[in-house]
């Protein structure tokens, strides 16, 4: 049985301030709440900040990428290590935006998984098809190539600290939701290369996150899907009540 992960994609939002109190609230009202675990992802800035505010409560701070080196000239990059040394448990990587605009692709996505892993924060490796890649019928080849170069060569052992975060990018930011049965047809299909990747007791562990315009509203219908589990939120997981609300419609059992 795997429990429910819900993380909220801060992207380019909140002072560290802002993100103080949203947490501070996010703490108070979901220390009762069980089967589904939860994370928030503040900018950089705001993550140190976050995570010590987080210190005592079952809410993880992740970053929202991370770079493969560790140290060196690498200007205006943050390693595992030093995300790890600010408080994160958890990096995402491959972001669509990340892949669109700032040219992330199936190999940086691979590496910066390993480096994540490497550092011993889990990784949520993100993947996802435009609306013109579904449109030709090619969302499963576009999954299945983002999946192998993001997975690389890790073993069977990661699976604890690995998640798949499914996003249809047509999906992200534009109010227009996957609906439960195309989400599921997707994510059946990645535990499918799991499975094949790294035998089914660990692809049974590994969690698949759907994202893309998750809402109050749309939340328990995504979440009851049998391969979804959990989900990737950007602009609801910027209101508590929404988040709160996302949160406990994940909730298992
Ligand atoms: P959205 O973003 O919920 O605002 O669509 C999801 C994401 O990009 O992770």
């Amino acid at each position: 049985m795997r429990t429910p992960f819900v993380v909220g994609n801060w992207k380019l939002n909140k002072t560290i301030g802002e993100a103080l109190s949203l947490v501070t609230e996010l703490k108070n009202q979901l220390s009762a709440v069980k089967g589904v675990a939860v994370g928030v992802a503040p900018t950089f800035v705001a993550l140190g900040s976050v995570a010590k505010r987080l210190e005592g409560s079952a809410i993880a701070t992740c970053a929202q990428d991370c770079f493969w080196e560790s140290t060196g000239a690498w200007t205006g990059e943050l390693s595992a290590p030093l995300l790890a040394d600010a408080g994160a448990t958890w990096a995402i990587v491959g972001h669509s935006e990340r892949r669109q605009h700032f040219g992330d692709t199936s190999v940086s996505v691979g590496k910066k998984a390993r480096a994540v892993l490497a550092a011993g924060l889990g990784v949520i490796v993100c993947v996802g098809e435009t609306l013109a890649e579904r449109d030709g019928n090619r969302t499963l080849q576009v999954v299945d190539e983002q999946l192998a170069g993001g997975l690389g060569d890790m073993a069977a052992s990661v699976a604890p600290k690995l998640v798949i975060a499914y996003e249809p990018v047509w999906a992200i930011g534009t109010g227009r939701t996957a609906t439960p049965a195309q989400a599921q047809e997707v994510h059946a299909h990645i535990r499918q290369r799991l499975t094949e990747r790294f035998g089914a007791v660990a692809a049974d562990q590994i969690r698949i996150q759907y994202g893309g315009s998750v809402k109050p509203s749309n939340a328990e219908a995504l979440m009851a899907e049998k391969d979804i589990d959990g989900a990737l939120v950007g602009g609801a997981s910027l209101e508590a009540a929404d988040f709160i609300a996302i949160v406990k419609a994940a909730r298992s059992g």
